[in-house]
């Protein structure tokens, strides 16, 4: 079957090749973990998003191919059809939608509870990113443990369960460390960019009652800013108003969720958090860019604030659990709005190098994803 890979520390190195089709004897990943005998799902691949990450891993600043291979193959926001499953399977059967987590368990406390999104190891194992192939091929097999169910009511936004998985673990991490403060209740949200991520914290957060702000450079209309209105969040053009103006104008904010990609902007926002506020980082930053910053001022700020940096990175089971459900909230609140975010279908792996070409050029291409089957 078709398979798109990369050659880890080769820039791009993006290619097309053949591998095996998996059965559900096949151990995805033996050098990780083992599917337990009668646990394994089959699954035919519908779409596969791909965003900054499989960019970065094909710019080789990010990245690398599970021992013993050359390749990696890409992809890790998957959505497929269940198509045989093994005889220990109760909770999925063929024909149901599914999307499938990305991390693998190391072998920290942490993984060993189910909570592989906060490894202590220094190695983490992503399907499609880090020493596990990815999903952007025909079929896939995996653990039963590692799918999630989407409901037929949301087909249409499937593709969106691992960002989505992504935003609901960051969210969830703030506000369970603001248990800190006893009676935290955040009116005001800044959410810093509006890719996928940007939009969908965005959603999550006016779900959660917020008013939000959601900031980016280029000035609106154009769809990302005709997005946030319609989830009822105001959009800022960095260009027209900085963060600073903004937060001096609507006043300073209780939340602020940085998804931009840099790390500047990343730092910036710790000089207009309010106080008891928390700011969640979200930016995965490949390269070697050095900021410079107020160190004494934000110090003190940060101090006299009693002021919180949560940062955040994956999601696990439970995560794509609590974004589907935030995915299908959304619908029901703001109808048609989510879908939006699905800009550029690319038909057919063998349109790879169109997919790579909107994900690198194309600044209106919000989300890219790939119509396998
Ligand atoms: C993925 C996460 C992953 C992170 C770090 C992101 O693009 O969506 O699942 O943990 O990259 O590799
Ligand atoms: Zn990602």
């Amino acid at each position: 079957m078709k398979a798109i890979a990369v050659r880890p520390g080769t820039p791009h190195s993006v290619h097309q090749r053949d591998v095996p089709v998996p059965t559900l004897e096949t151990q995805p990943h033996p050098h990780v973990c083992q599917i337990p005998s009668g646990r394994s799902v089959l699954v035919k691949v519908l779409q596969i998003g791909v965003d900054a990450t499989d960019r970065e891993i094909d710019e080789a600043l990010y990245g690398n191919a599970p021992p013993g291979h050359d390749y990696l193959i890409l992809g890790h926001e998957s959505f497929g059809q269940v198509v045989e499953v093994g005889r220990l399977v109760t909770e999925f059967k063929s024909g149901d939608l599914v999307s499938c987590t990305v991390r693998r368990p190391g072998s920290s406390l942490f993984d060993q509870i189910g909570r592989n999104d906060i490894t202590s190891q220094n190695e983490y194992y992503e399907r499609g990113i880090n020493l596990c192939h990815g999903y952007l091929t025909e079929y896939f097999v995996d653990d039963a443990e590692y799918m999630v169910k989407v409901p037929r009511e949301l087909k249409h936004l499937g593709v969106l369960a691992e960002p989505a998985s992504v935003c609901a673990k960051a969210i969830e991490q703030a506000y369970l460390a603001q248990h800190r403060l006893q009676v935290w209740s955040p009116k005001r949200a800044f959410v810093l960019g509006a890719g996928q991520i940007g939009l969908l914290a965005t959603m999550m957060l006016r779900l959660r009652g917020l008013d939000v702000f959601t900031l980016a450079r280029a000035p609106g209309p154009h769809r990302k800013s005709e997005i946030a209105h319609a989830y009822g969040a105001t959009y800022v053009s960095t260009q027209e108003t900085t963060m600073h103006d903004l937060a001096k104008r609507v006043g300073a904010p209780d939340l602020i969720f940085e998804a931009t990609g840099n790390s500047q902007v990343a730092f910036q926002a710790m000089e207009v958090l309010g106080l008891n506020g928390a700011l969640i980082w979200t930016s995965v930053t490949g390269g070697q860019a050095e900021v410079v910053v107020p160190g004494d001022k934000i110090n003190m700020n940060w101090v006299l604030g009693n002021k919180l940096l949560v940062a955040s990175v994956n999601g696990n089971r439970r995560h794509f659990e609590l974004g589907i459900k935030d995915l299908a909230h959304g619908q029901a609140l703001f109808p048609g709005v989510t879908e939006q975010i699905l800009t550029n279908p690319v038909q057919g792996l063998d349109n790879f190098q169109e997919m790579m070409r909107l994900l690198v050029s194309d600044k209106n291409a919000l989300k890219v994803y790939v119509n396998v089957a």
